[in-house]
């Protein structure tokens, strides 16, 4: 039987690219669900509006978000663009906890991934998969990593895509990011009891995707 996997955890904690790898060894569709909401903050710096509350959700009900595969890979689409890339840049980041933290967004986003989720065969991963978006997952895992190895960890990943930016100024953002996302009123960041926590500090990729393959059983 098809499983669904649900891997919450704090930014920056390795969720994506062990779900990525999870995902390829099951045979799993991979689900970002922080790329849809970075889809609708790209969607709003795009439109030239000024963000507030108002309009992020007039632009955002008005966004087609879907993720599609392009040849094996899953690429994320705000109606016919393609920002798998833009995304993830400095200003994407600066804005998307706000849009993640209204409603309508929300609601919005999470029809789409339950949709998306419905025959199973995904690893999906964000902030609310186990408490809110798929509370029946089978699998239910919480990822997170010390502050200092998740500014390392997103340091070499922006290096790797040109944006220098001080560590420490990585690691106040993760924080601030953290306490946006763990504070919200609608489905904040939390780990729910029988999810396994997986402190993934100090630990390579290989050594956690294997963790999380035994608990794929
Ligand atoms: O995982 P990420 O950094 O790409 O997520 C981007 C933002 O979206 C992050 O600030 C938290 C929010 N998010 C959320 O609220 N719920 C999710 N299921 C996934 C992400």
């Amino acid at each position: 039987m098809k499983k669904t996997v649900a891997i919450d955890g704090p930014a920056g904690a390795g969720k994506s690219t062990i779900a990525k790898l999870v995902a390829e060894k099951l045979g799993y569709i991979y689900i970002d669900t922080g790329a849809m909401y970075r889809a609708a903050a790209w969607k709003v710096l795009d439109a030239g509006v000024e963000p507030t509350d108002e309009n992020i959700v007039d632009v955002t009900k008005k966004c087609d978000v879907r993720l599609r595969f392009v040849g094996d890979a899953v690429r994320v689409f705000a109606d016919d663009t393609d920002v798998t890339e833009s995304i993830r840049t400095p200003e994407v980041t600066a804005l998307v906890s706000k849009v993640a933290q209204l409603g309508p967004v929300r609601a919005k986003m999470v029809e789409l991934q339950r949709s998306m989720a419905k025959d199973g065969g995904v690893v999906m991963d964000g902030r609310d998969i186990a408490s809110n978006v798929l509370p029946n997952a089978d699998v239910k895992i919480f990822l997170t990593a010390s502050i200092e190895e998740r500014a390392l960890r997103r340091w070499k990943e922006m290096k790797a895509k040109g944006y220098e930016e001080p560590m420490e100024k990585l690691a106040a953002e993760i924080a601030a990011r953290d306490k946006a996302d763990s504070e919200r009123e609608i489905s904040p960041l939390v780990r729910v009891p029988e999810a396994t926590l997986l402190d993934t500090t100090g630990m390579t990729i290989d050594e956690v995707v294997q963790k999380v393959m035994a608990l794929c059983g």
